[in-house]
Formats: structure tokens, sequence, C-alpha cells
């Protein structure tokens, strides 16, 4: 469903991504831990299309990520999520027309079928007294409740997570990745997940990958990862283990 192939990529001399490889099959998850700073992120926008390799092969459900048009871009994202690291929302827009907007974007749906998937979704999230409210009226935690709402209004069939558990209590940190594989077991939703959080990896990862200096040093189903003794693996996750 989405693969990686050799994928490089260089911002000036630092190379951030030095041959990236990684095959997520359908209703798969796979979660990347990795310290801060080594291309997690980059490694999503490469998926979403928001950044192109310089060597290498993005693809989603069969397509060349760097070939797509702008209608075909669309339609990509119309069936992929992306939950942004820092929840982007627009900040002149209240809740309700920001997760509105993706709706009106690219589906055809009338004004009450919209407000109807809106809702649900705010729901799904705990937030539907907020609907009126603007993103800079609400907390941080709740600003990336809405933008996990907003990946998911489209009902996308792949999702992408960037630290979804960051600014969240750990109650609620605890609830979104309950509702992330509650979203692959109901739903059969594909997604790749970066996390810091080992609790979130292991509710939601069947495979969980450490990227560091460009590569994976490792990739397993998550226990295997744990409980690994490749010295640089053990002593970057070891440090949350304690
Ligand atoms: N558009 C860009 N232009 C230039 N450099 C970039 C760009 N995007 C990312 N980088 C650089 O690439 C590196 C990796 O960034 P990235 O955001 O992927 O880190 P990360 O692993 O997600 O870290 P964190 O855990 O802190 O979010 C950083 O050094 C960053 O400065
Ligand atoms: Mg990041």
């Amino acid at each position: 469903m989405i693969k990686l192939e050799g994928v490089k990529k260089a911002f000036g001399t630092q190379q951030v991504l030095d041959g990236v490889d990684f095959h997520v099959p359908e209703g798969h998850s796979l979660v990347i831990m990795g310290p801060s700073g080594s291309g997690k992120s980059v490694i999503l926008k490469h998926i979403i299309g928001l950044l192109n390799a310089d060597a290498g092969r993005v693809s989603v459900m069969g397509k060349n990520v760097a070939e797509l048009d702008r209608s075909g871009l669309r339609e990509l994202r119309r069936d992929m999520g992306y939950l942004f690291q820092h929840s982007a929302l627009i900040n002149w827009l209240s809740v309700f027309d920001n997760l509105a907007l993706p709706l009106r974007e690219t589906t055809k749906m009338s004004n009450s079928e919209i407000r109807a998937r809106v809702m649900h979704v705010l729901d799904l999230v705990q937030l539907s007294a907020a609907e009126n409210k603007l993103p800079s009226e609400i907390s941080g935690g709740m600003q990336k409740r809405v933008g996990l709402a907003r990946a998911l209004v489209t009902e996308p069939n792949i999702i992408l997570y960037d630290e979804p558990e960051a600014g969240l209590d750990p109650e609620m940190s605890a609830s979104v990745s309950h509702m992330m594989r509650e979203l692959k077991e109901e739903h059969g939703m594909t997604s790749v997940t970066v996390t810091h959080s080992v609790s979130c990896a292991l509710t939601v990862a069947d495979t969980l990958a450490v990227f560091e200096k460009g590569r994976f040093l490792i990739s397993g189903p998550p226990t295997e990862v744990l409980n690994s003794k490749h010295e640089r693996v053990r002593e970057f996750l070891g440090a949350q283990l304690d």
C-alpha cells in the first residue's frame, strides 16, 4: 500500500534520508521512533507528496507520488489523512470550518452531509462543544485533537500520524492511542505513525522501526525491537523503559 525504495533526501549538505526502504501492506500499522531532528517528519512528508525525493521512489496504492499532477495529489490527499506534528489549523476559521474545508475542497457533499460528518468526527475526539471556537480559543491538546479529527474527516484509507500523543495529558494520550488502534481493527486503516512514546508504539504498532542517521537501525514486531540487543537501539529506547 505504501512503499519506499532507496529514498534519499538532502537539505543543502545535510543528508537526512540516506536510502530509506519499507513497505506497509494494507491494514498494517508501522510505527517509527528515532531521535529528534533525525528525519521522521520528512519521511511522512514524502509519503503525502509535500516533499520529493532526490533519489528512489515513493509509491502509495501503486502510484509514484512524485509523478502525480495536481488532481492526482488532491485525490491522494483525500485517501490519506495527515495529522501534522503542529496541528496546522487555519487560525481564522472556526473548528467546524477547519474540518469542513477538506470536504468542501475534495468532495461534492451537501452542506447537511458535511455538517453530519464534521460533528461525527468532533464527537470521536470529544470536542463537539468546541465547533464554533477559533483554534486560538482552545488549548494545545484540544488543537491536537481537532487536527486528528481533520485527518479523519474525509474517511481516508491511510492515515499518517506525526506525534499524535504530543501535548496531550496521559489519559487523553492513551485514549488517542486506543482510537488509533480501533481505526485499524474496525476499519482496516493503514497507517504510519511517528512517536516518541513507547506506550503509544506498543498500542498501535504491527511493526516498530527505529530511524537514525538517514536509515532504519532495526524494524520488526514491537516486543522484538524493544528486547533487541542492538546497542544503539537499546540506548535510545532504554531511556524510556528504565
Ligand atoms: N523543508 C526543509 N528545509 C530544510 N531543512 C529541513 C526541511 N525539513 C526538514 N529539514 C531538516 O531535516 C532534519 C529532519 O527534520 P524532521 O522534521 O524530519 O525531524 P524529526 O525526526 O521529525 O524530529 P522531531 O522528533 O523533533 O520532530 C532537520 O535537521 C530539519 O532541520
Ligand atoms: Mg517531527
